[in-house]
């Protein structure tokens, strides 16, 4: 990788990185994209971070098509992918990694125990060995997106980090790898998850300040819907993850449900008065 990086260096490109694990769809097309326009040479990565997985069985049934993913990338015009296995990335005992306190506490990490440490460490390693000018990541994971930005800011990090707004499927889910294990019910149900999101920023949109109220006015729309089981629904600071009585400022409202054996994340950014 390095050898690649310095003879594109050497050429005057300019280096943009698109970390990813596999299972590769629009979602990750849309960064890919992005990041072909805005940079001369651009890097994927796949790698199924065992790290950042908090259930073993997680990690093991998370979809992995590397054959497919790569012919993925070769279409978006990707100039390499870096595909390490678990061995390269942690050859022995791991005593470092970075940890960002606060923000990841709250919703994922709470529920998520050593997540974002995982994250943030894996992350950290992949700009050492890319060195990439700028890196690519999506809003769908908002607090991932949040917790990497502190981590660049307050380590120095020179990186510049760009958002990719969340691309959805025709009926508003979300798209991720883990919809593809979704039975075919629990599909048909999983758009409700983003429907309880955009009820609680229309909430907002027409007046309502009280974020009780406005999570309550999603959480009864969600909880229509027997088959899925909440974890949370929260309206947060919209940069510090930390939970708001008021809507003043800009919020996100964020949840996390489960269908059948398969976590579904979402969140929507809703602008304050
Ligand atoms: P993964 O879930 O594969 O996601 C890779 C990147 O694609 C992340 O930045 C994620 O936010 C973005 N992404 C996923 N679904 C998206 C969608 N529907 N719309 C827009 N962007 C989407 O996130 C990870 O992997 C890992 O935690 C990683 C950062 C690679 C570290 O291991």
């Amino acid at each position: 990788m390095r050898l690649f990086i310095a003879a594109a260096r050497e050429s005057g490109l300019t280096i943009g990185l698109v970390p990813t694990m596999g299972a590769l769809h629009e979602g990750h097309g849309a960064l890919m994209r992005c990041a072909r326009e805005e940079t001369d040479y651009v890097v994927a990565t796949i790698f199924v971070n065992p790290t950042q997985f908090d259930r073993p069985e997680d990690f093991q049934k998370y979809p992995r098509n590397i054959e497919t993913d790569l012919a993925f990338c070769d279409r978006l015009g990707v100039d390499a992918v870096l595909a390490p296995s678990a061995k390269e990335m942690y050859p022995g005992e791991v005593l470092t990694s970075v940890e960002v306190a606060g923000i990841s506490s709250r919703l994922e990490g709470e529920f998520r125990p050593g997540h974002f440490r995982g994250v943030a460490t894996v992350v950290a390693k992949l700009f050492n060995i890319v060195t990439a000018d700028r890196a690519y990541f999506g809003e769908k994971d908002a607090q991932q997106l949040a917790v990497i930005q502190k981590m660049v800011a307050d380590l120095n990090l020179p990186v510049t980090i760009v958002t990719v707004p969340t691309v959805r499927e025709a009926d508003g889910l979300a798209m991720s790898s883990r919809n593809q294990r979704l039975t075919p019910e629990d599909r048909r149900n999983a758009p409700a998850l983003y429907q309880a999101l955009c009820e609680a920023e229309r909430l907002i949109r027409n007046g309502s300040r009280s974020a009780p109220e406005v999570r309550q006015g999603a959480l009864t729309l969600l909880l229509r819907n027997p088959v899925i089981r909440i974890e949370y629904l929260e309206v947060v600071d919209s940069a510090t993850f930390q939970p708001v009585e008021m809507v003043t400022g800009d919020v996100r409202i964020a949840a996390a449900v489960w269908l059948g054996d398969v976590r579904l994340i979402d969140n929507v950014f809703v602008r304050g008065a």
